[in-house]
Parts: C-alpha cells; structure tokens; sequence
C-alpha cells in the first residue's frame, strides 16, 4: 500500500469534478478535465453517446445545438463529422476545441484518478464502451460507470463485471427504497444521488445498510454550507463545477 491509494479506499472524501472542471471551462472538453486535474479534483465524470459509426463522443446534451457548431441528434452523425464541430462556450464558437472521444478523455486520465462516465444512452451502446475500456491501460479500480438508465447499468455490469457500477438518481420519481432495490437489481456498487434528493443521514445509512456508499452530484459554487453537512451524513464522494471550493469547503479530516 502506499501513495497511489485511490482517495475512497482510504476514507478520504473524492472530489469528482463534474463535465470536466464545468465551473471554469467548457463543460465535457479535454480542457475542462485538465483544469480539473489543476485543481486536484480526485476524478472527473463526463458524459457520452454513441455515435452513427459505433464510437464513442463525449458531450452532455443527445443534440448538438447548445453547446457546439453543430445541430441535430447526436446518433446522426460519424465521430470525425462530430470532431469537425466547434464547441459554443458563453455564446462563443471556440477555435481549439472539439468534441472530444472517450478515447481522448481516457488518456488524460492520470495515476491514481477515476474517470466516472455516465452513460446517457439505452444499452446499445455497451459493445463499443467495452471495447473501447478493454483497449485503454487504464487500470479496473480507474473506471466507473453511471447511469440514470437501469436497463443500462444492468447490461454495463454484465460486460464489464469488475468495474464499479453507480445507479443515478435525481430522487424526482424515486424514493431512496427505490434506488436500492434498482441498484441491487441491477447488480450495481454504488448510489449516486442529487442534492435535490434530498439527502440526510437517514438516506445514507440506509444505502450503507444495504451495502451501498452514497455519492452526490452536482455541488455548486452556493454549497459552501452543504458540503461539510454531506460528509457529516457519510457521504463519500461530491460530483461538483467547482472542485478547489469543495475541496475547501471539506471538514479537516
Ligand atoms: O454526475 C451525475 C450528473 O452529471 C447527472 O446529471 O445532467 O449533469 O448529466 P447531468
Ligand atoms: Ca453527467
């Protein structure tokens, strides 16, 4: 055992920064997950798709339309046609970023630190993340997948067995009951809740009952005050824009 110790399997808090460092930069580009490794995030989690060629692109939205050159699904078009894109930040067109692939994002992942990719697509897409993963030197303990779509996490976790799997929720439709039993269902490690849950103590210890550490997204530049109140309740890990204020903002540990 020594330094290279993931920060989770330690008890320390893992700060996971949110589209890459989405608070200062372009959200899901290769610069935000830079920034975020600048600003000693412990991970980082990004979103993907896949495309008409059977690849892998990295941006939040299924259509291009906020935040790139581009307009339409996503799914329509081939990974180099997605990489001819510009990405729109703050109403501008930048010139030196596209969208990034997952392959990209994967190499600029650094020792020691989780990429958590959340995959916002139907299972279809598990083939081409599995060969893209079984092809990176990334290390297993490296790579979490998450997801909002349980018919998803559950085929993620049958084909990629040994990596950690944490069911999304935003708690609108859902009571913490609920997350378990899908999490269990789906043969999942983890739950990853939203603020707007809302989490307490209660909430926690229940996923921790069942065998489940709790994550929470998404922490922003207003939760000086919730920050330290998660980590109190057991909280284990913060997906947040702003990952040098969270990490601030923890209790000294
Ligand atoms: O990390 C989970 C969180 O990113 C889910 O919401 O809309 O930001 O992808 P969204
Ligand atoms: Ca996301």
């Amino acid at each position: 055992l020594g330094v290279f110790l993931l920060p989770s399997l330690v008890g320390a808090t893992e700060i996971i920064a949110h589209r890459g460092a989405s608070g200062y930069e372009p959200e899901n580009t290769l610069r935000a997950v830079q920034r975020a490794w600048e600003m000693g995030a412990d991970a980082t989690e990004i979103d993907v798709y896949l495309t008409k060629d059977d690849k892998i692109a990295v941006l939040h939205d299924s259509k291009l339309d906020r935040t790139t050159s581009g307009v339409g699904p996503v799914k329509d078009f081939t990974l180099a046609e997605l990489q001819e894109l510009k990405i729109r930040w703050k109403d501008e067109l930048l010139e030196d970023e596209t969208i990034p692939s997952l392959e990209q994002v994967l190499a600029i992942i650094p020792e020691g630190k989780r990429i958590f990719i959340e995959i916002k697509t139907g299972p279809e897409i598990v083939p081409a993340l599995k060969r893209i993963l079984d092809a990176c030197t990334l290390k297993d303990e490296q790579l979490v997948v998450i997801t909002f779509n349980e018919s998803t996490l559950t085929e993620s976790k049958k084909v990629l067995p040994n990596l950690k799997h944490y069911y999304l929720s935003s708690g609108k439709k859902e009571t913490i009951d609920e997350v378990i039993a899908k999490t269990k269902a789906a043969n999942a490690d983890g739950i990853n809740l939203s603020t707007k849950f809302p989490i307490t103590a209660e909430l926690v210890q229940q996923g921790k009952e069942a065998g489940y550490d709790t994550y929470v997204w998404t922490l922003r530049d207003k939760d000086a005050e919730l920050v330290p109140q998660l980590i109190e309740m057991g909280v284990v890990g913060l997906t947040t824009d702003f990952p040098d204020l969270c990490r601030d903002w923890l209790p000294t540990e």
